[in-house]
């Protein structure tokens, strides 16, 4: 192959692209849930039964597949009871792992199953196993779930909901490792097969059972688990964020230099090392991938912008983030055999988020627009890709200099996502189709004058998808010229 070249075969297909691959995750964490979503029914923002409209529709165009709820660590510290009923009789409660702030419970089941209605989005509920009993979770699937008549269900009739919810989606656990308990593994793994034993099926409910998955590379969990559980589990998480500076000085979300741009792009691309590795760990247990695995917190977490509350985990989003986001999606898709669903952490204000909300103003991030842009690929056929670029090299990092996916959607459209991660280099790249006759080559492209051009309240638009120009269509081949630190989405017919 020469340098620049990629070479797509639309015969040779590599199976689907789990839709849930482009899910989200809204935590009881700082301004995500209340201000951000949950205004309540008297504010003065408008709202659709207290679901802020402004955001609602910005996410309704996302096609969210699934909403992973209500955490993260605040699952492993959330009792249920507390969040049904009359609101003004609900419980009051300090948010212990988040800021030590009141959570008034007023967001609960049934605003959430709201909410995923409202969204078109698929329930996927984090169950408490850290500081709740096998009875709470058990009544909590039979409160959502059971059609007939017992002590949840009446509850729930009576708390105005008569039919029961379709819930596919429930993790037993999260991080059971660290917030979730601090277990070690073989103790997880007991405790999951009990606590999932009393996470009933009722009518046709097929409940697709999540377990708590390792921290980022701890290999010997995800051996632990499958070699104890594998055959009562669907599902098993993994967690990883992109940390420029590591957990404890993570660096800051737009004030960051060349180097941290270069360990974020090297962070980013880590992710297929750790989702090859723990496949394979999987593949032992379980060759035939029935087991999906589920990488239900991705994202890059920065430092809190400064003079936030540091328990709120709220921070800007720029065009580094947008092209964090891209290369995690051509990643998921390349693993699209294990990798069957993902949640970037978090939706609204929340480290990566798509949305941020200022009283009663909103800007869509960066991110945001990558969510919209790659969307085409729910749901349809990857095809082969090959890619020969450069790998760059720059402050001690290495990454390549480009990343890309294709698949071809149901209407036999072809898409192609590029991202050029190069910070200060355009790349002129020759795409040649194999398999597909086409007459149109149109595209978008998302990119910023500098590393760090953002949206702001102010200024929301200056970063948004644009008409993509420099594309062209030589005989059996496209010429696509990516200015540096672009994403680019390509549509052919
Ligand atoms: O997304 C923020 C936190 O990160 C989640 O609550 C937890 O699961 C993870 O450590």
């Amino acid at each position: 192959m020469k340098k620049n070249q990629v070479i797509i075969n639309t015969d040779i297909h590599k199976g689907t692209i789990n839709k849930n691959i482009y899910g989200h995750f809204a935590e009881h964490l700082g301004r995500g849930i209340y201000e951000g979503i949950w205004v309540g029914e008297d504010s003065s923002i408008p709202n659709t039964n207290g679901i802020r409209n402004d955001v609602l529709e910005a996410l309704k165009e996302l096609h969210i597949p699934v909403l992973r709820w209500p955490g993260g660590c605040f699952a492993d510290e959330y009792h249920w009871k507390d969040g049904v009923g009359p609101r003004e009789n609900r419980k009051r409660m300090v948010n212990t792992h988040w800021g030590g702030v009141v959570e008034n419970n007023h967001f609960g089941t049934h605003e959430f199953m709201m909410l995923c209605d409202m969204l078109g989005a698929e329930p996927y509920i984090s169950g408490n196993v850290g500081s709740g009993s096998v009875k709470e979770m058990s009544e909590w699937v039979e409160y959502m779930t059971f059609d007939g008549e017992s002590p949840m269900a009446n509850w729930r009739i009576e708390n105005g909901k008569k039919e029961p919810w379709k819930m596919k989606y429930f993790g037993v656990g999260n991080e059971n490792w660290g917030c979730g308990g601090n277990m070690t593994p073989e103790y997880y793994a007991d405790l999951y097969r009990r606590y999932q034993t009393y996470v009933r099926n009722y009518g046709d409910n097929q409940i697709y059972k999540i377990a708590g998955g390792p921290n980022v590379d701890d290999y010997n969990w995800t051996e632990v688990l499958m070699q104890k559980a594998a055959n009562l589990m669907d599902g098993l998480s993994v967690h990883y964020y992109v940390h420029p500076g590591g957990f404890e000085n993570k660096g800051q979300a737009v004030h960051f230099s060349e180097a941290e741009w270069d360990v974020s792009m090297q962070k980013t691309m880590y992710m297929d090392e750790l989702i090859t590795r723990h496949s394979t760990i999987m593949d032992k247990y379980d060759p035939d991938k029935r087991i999906g695995m589920i990488v239900d917190e991705w994202g890059a977490w920065y430092d809190v912008e400064p003079g936030t509350n540091p328990g709120f985990l709220y921070q800007q989003n720029t065009i580094r983030d947008a092209i964090i986001a891209g290369v995690h999606f051509n990643i998921f898709h390349q693993h699209n055999d294990r990798v069957q669903m993902a949640n970037i952490a978090q939706m609204v204000n929340v480290i990566q988020a798509m949305i941020l909300t200022e009283g009663d103003k909103m800007l869509l991030t960066p991110t945001y627009h990558v969510f919209d842009m790659y969307k085409v690929h729910q749901d349809a056929e990857r095809v082969a890709l090959d890619l020969h670029v450069d790998t760059i090299q720059e402050n001690g990092f290495t990454y390549p200099q480009v990343s890309a996916s294709a698949s071809k959607a149901q209407d036999g459209t072809l898409h192609i996502s590029l991202c050029n991660l190069d910070k200060s280099n355009s790349v002129s790249l020759d795409i040649d189709l194999l398999g597909i006759n086409y007459s149109q080559a149109t595209g978008s492209i998302l990119t910023g004058s500098e590393m760090n051009t953002k949206n702001t309240f102010d200024n929301p638009d200056q970063v948004k998808p644009q008409v993509f120009t420099g594309l062209k269509i030589q005989g059996n081949s496209l010429k696509v010229d990516l200015p540096s630190k672009s994403i680019v989405v390509i549509a052919i017919s």
